[in-house]
């Protein structure tokens, strides 16, 4: 079954993608990711992309539905995939129809994790990252250790460049105009489940996957 999980910057897509990827067993692939891997190890796709993402712009369709393309053919997602950041424009939800339905699947439920745009901010602002290991905290809801680096891996943890505020405010405006119409595509054939996504992680969990059984998706 392939998954994908919507809402606003900061709305908790990662967080969940990654609980859900690992309860269906498939794997989690989030574009901002997948560009942020690229611009730090200097690949072309990276030094096309890094301004775009530092800017909180959107990169263009015709690259972001190439690296889904080759993406989702991988033999491990034969099983399917949880998407996290893709589709965020209608022209992506319609291009990942067609290359789905050439892989002989379909999307399941589009998950849309609702949270107002202030609670967005308050999660951008208070979030700290793992350059390393990509484990994310967040300073007030997941706390790192008292030292200020990963409890995974040790490494100095660090703010995203995008969660500056400037960035924040451009990447919601980008929401706003680009990625809100992708939850009319997907309400108007039934596809979309809202969750309350303002609650503790755990209890959005829970509700995530709950809804994805009640929507038959597993
Ligand atoms: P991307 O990395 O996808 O950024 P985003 O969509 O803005 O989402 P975020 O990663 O900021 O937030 P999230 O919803 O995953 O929240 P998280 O779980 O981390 O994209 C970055 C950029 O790449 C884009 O701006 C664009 O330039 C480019 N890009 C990517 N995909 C693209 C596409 N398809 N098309 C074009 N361009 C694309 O949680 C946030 C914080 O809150 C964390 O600190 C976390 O610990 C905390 N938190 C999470 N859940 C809870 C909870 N329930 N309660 C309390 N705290 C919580």
């Amino acid at each position: 079954m392939d998954i994908a999980l919507l809402g606003l910057p900061g709305a908790g897509k990662g967080t969940q993608a990654s609980l859900l990827a690992g309860e269906l067993g498939v794997p989690h692939i989030a574009t901002g990711d997948i560009f942020r891997q690229a611009a730090a190890e200097g690949t072309p796709l990276g030094d096309q992309v890094r301004a775009i993402m530092e800017a909180g712009r959107l990169v263009p369709d015709a690259l972001t539905i190439a690296v889904i393309r080759e993406r989702l053919g991988a033999a491990d997602c034969a099983p399917g995939a949880v998407l996290d950041g893709f589709p965020r424009t209608v022209a992506q939800a319609t291009a990942l129809d067609g290359m789905l339905s050439e892989l002989g699947r379909s999307l399941g439920p589009a998950v849309y994790l609702v949270v107002d745009e202030a609670r967005a901010v308050e999660r951008l602002s208070g979030r700290r990252v793992c350059p390393r290991c990509g484990a994310t905290y967040h300073l007030e809801t997941a706390p790192p250790p008292a030292d200020g680096r990963c409890g995974r891996c040790g490494s100095a943890l660090v703010q995203r460049a995008d969660d500056a505020p400037a960035a924040q405010l451009q990447r919601l405006a980008a929401y706003r105009e680009a990625t809100a119409p992708v939850l009319a595509y997907y309400r108007r054939d039934g596809r979309l489940l809202e969750v309350d996504g303002d609650r503790p992680m755990a209890d959005v969990g829970r509700a995530v996957l709950a809804a994805v059984r009640a929507g038959g998706a597993v």
